[in-house]
């Protein structure tokens, strides 16, 4: 995700845009820029790749750019490396039209060619100069209104997207197209503001309108018009934000975590989206060919915390779908293992942050030996990224809890995304499988998003935790996985010692340790492995245990084991992961706000670990 801020009005626009971009950096900080209109002067723009400090400094905190009308951007890199050229605004080859966007325009590539067959040019590579010249195309096509030239490209445009647009033609105006991304119109003493976020323009004003999706507002003169898709004006009335502004950098939410817990089915469908083509998985992005896939005789997963979590989940869902031989390991274990690897072998590097250094040093290593290599990474342009041979980007935006949760989700899209499309190109599943599998997929989101609507009961539970001593996740298959990572959120974010254990493993010592109420949660969305893990929980009850479980919808009979049941949707078991760790993440976030704690910064802990 990106941020947008615009601004039209009495003052100087730059240092309010600058202003409005530095709440913003949350959503965003490889690169940023500014457009600047002063009368009817040519717009001046000012782009700079880094943190938004570089562009304040290139344009002496906005001094250096004169006018009362602007848009600004600070970007989180989606289609193009994090560069000067690729940061925004963009614009039409004769500066006719300049923009900003944040959201993903899915058919930008289609919209590409047919601007290209149409003479244009395009200097970066990013799917917002593929918008704005779009928008640049139909202005000169029809009536040389920007309502019309935007109301035609929305109608064209898929995706999401926050537009921020002005016309040469029309000094002192700006005008906005919204659809799925975020937006926010504020409107104060004779100025008008925009801003993907709340933070943004709370400084200047509370006044504010929110616009709806497909529609289109023009902000000029103190006063901001709004239109739907067919163009016509409708009517709306403004609210006033009740929020302080670092309650407003979370959107409202208490913690950036919990925030990015519910940013989950966004990222979840951005991610599958952006490998989803005609309802087929297209790996073109990723650089992955059919013949590849096919040649492939041993997968190889190496990773740290969380992201080892997914790689020993998509262990089994490559394993069980695709019939391939996969190895997990942590990246601290296989820079130094002096394991043969089979020349023939793909490794996959999983890692939010691109640059954790066991990590790298993994890559570098299984490149060294001549072996493939893919990174999963969702900060464009990281260290892994550019040293991998492929990159399947996830598409969580930016992450800025220390506990993963959402990358860590769309991490998981990306390994099921490679998963299905391995087992089809392999021969493993028919096409109808195939299908079904998509489809099922597709509901992920809405079925993660069921999932927080009922959070309340994990909320009710986990505050009961505050005090526990040790807690044991236990499962079998997948749901060992799972266990890894919700003791992992446990542990991490409330100081409570935590062991995840394969279920079967429990008597081969560690249940010495359950004592009179130990906390015993037990995973249970493998309908093969129930009845056993079941027995394992009994074991565990037996010597004291106070039992959870955490099971799909209809497996009631657990009642008669757990003392408190989580559900989740049923999904087809492979994809199950992703929706059993929701409730988990919630059980460790919940702990540690009972607990007091600070959830977002644990202490000892690092967002990305750079060092060995
Ligand atoms: C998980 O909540 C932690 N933040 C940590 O385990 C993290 O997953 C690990 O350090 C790997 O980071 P990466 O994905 O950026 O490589």
């Amino acid at each position: 995700m990106c941020g947008i801020v615009s601004y039209t009005g009495h003052s100087q626009a730059a240092p309010i845009l600058l202003d409005g971009l530095s709440k913003l950096e949350y959503r965003g900080y490889d690169s940023a820029g500014l457009a600047v209109r002063n009368g009817e002067n040519k717009t001046r723009i000012v782009k700079a790749k880094g943190r938004l400090k570089a562009l304040a400094e290139k344009t002496d905190n906005g001094h250096a750019l004169a006018g009362t009308c602007g848009i600004g951007h600070t970007r989180w890199a989606t289609h193009g490396e994090p560069s000067e050229t690729n940061a925004h605004p963009h614009t039409s080859d004769n500066g006719n039209v300049v923009g900003v966007h944040n959201g993903i325009i899915e058919n930008y590539q289609e919209l590409k060619n047919k601007l290209l067959r149409k003479g244009y040019e395009f200097y970066s590579s990013t799917d917002t100069e593929v918008a704005v010249k779009l928008i640049d195309y139909y202005y000169k096509k029809y009536e040389h209104t920007p309502v019309d030239a935007i109301n035609h490209a929305m109608v064209r445009i898929r995706g999401s997207y926050a537009l921020a647009i002005m016309f040469q033609d029309y000094p002192g105006e700006i005008y906005v197209a919204r659809k799925d991304s975020p937006m926010i119109i504020g409107v104060e003493n004779g100025d008008c503001y925009v801003a993907s976020d709340v933070p943004a323009i709370l400084k200047y004003t509370r006044n504010v309108y929110y616009i709806g999706n497909l529609e289109m507002a023009r902000l000029a003169n103190g006063t901001v018009t709004f239109y739907n898709l067919d163009g016509d004006e409708i009517e709306k009335k403004p609210t006033q934000i009740k929020w302080d502004a670092e309650a407003a950098e979370k959107a409202g939410y208490e913690h950036f975590m919990l925030k990015e817990i519910h940013e989950q089915p966004k990222a979840v469908q951005d991610t599958l989206n952006s490998v989803l083509k005609d309802g087929a998985i297209d790996l073109s992005s990723v650089g992955l060919t059919e013949e590849e896939l096919q040649s492939f005789s041993q997968v190889y997963i190496v990773a740290c915390g969380s992201a080892y979590h997914v790689g020993v989940a998509c262990q089994y869902v490559l394993e069980d779908l695709a019939q391939l031989p996969v190895r997990v390991d942590l990246a601290s274990e296989f820079r130094y293992r002096s394991m043969p690897l089979d020349p023939n072998g793909l490794v996959i590097v999983i890692s939010q942050s691109g640059e954790t250094a066991d990590s790298l040093a993994a890559l570098r290593l299984a490149k060294k030996k001549g072996l493939k290599t893919l990174g999963i990474v969702n900060v464009v342009g990281s260290s892994i990224a550019r040293e991998a041979d492929n990159v399947f980007y996830t598409l969580a935006g930016p992450e800025i809890a220390v506990a993963t949760t959402k990358a860590y989700s769309t991490q998981l899209i990306a390994g099921y995304c490679l998963a299905v499309q391995f087992a089809l190109v392999r021969g493993c599943i028919s096409k109808g499988r195939y299908q079904d599998l998509i489809s099922q997929l597709q509901c992920l989101p809405e079925q993660i998003q069921k999932i927080l609507d009922d959070k309340e009961r994990i909320q009710w539970f986990a505050a009961k935790q505050a005090n526990a001593r040790d807690v044991f996740f236990i499962g079998r298959g997948l749901d060992y996985a799972i266990s890894l990572e919700g003791s992992l959120k446990m542990k991490e974010i409330s100081y409570i010692h935590s062991e995840a254990y394969a279920a079967g493993e429990l008597k081969h010592g560690t249940i010495s340790l359950i004592e009179d109420g130990t906390l015993v949660i037990g995973v249970l969305t493998q309908s093969e492995l129930y009845e056993k893990t079941i027995s394992n929980m009994v074991e565990c009850k037996s010597r004291g245990a106070y039992l959870m479980g955490l099971t799909t919808y209809g497996n009631y009979n657990i009642e008669d084991t757990a003392s408190f049941t989580v559900y989740v949707p049923k999904t087809e078991e492979c994809f199950a992961t992703s929706l059993a760790v929701i409730p988990l993440q919630l059980m460790g976030y919940y702990v540690s706000v009972a607990k007091g704690l600070d959830v977002d910064k644990p202490r000892n802990l690092a967002k990305s670990v750079t060092v060995e």
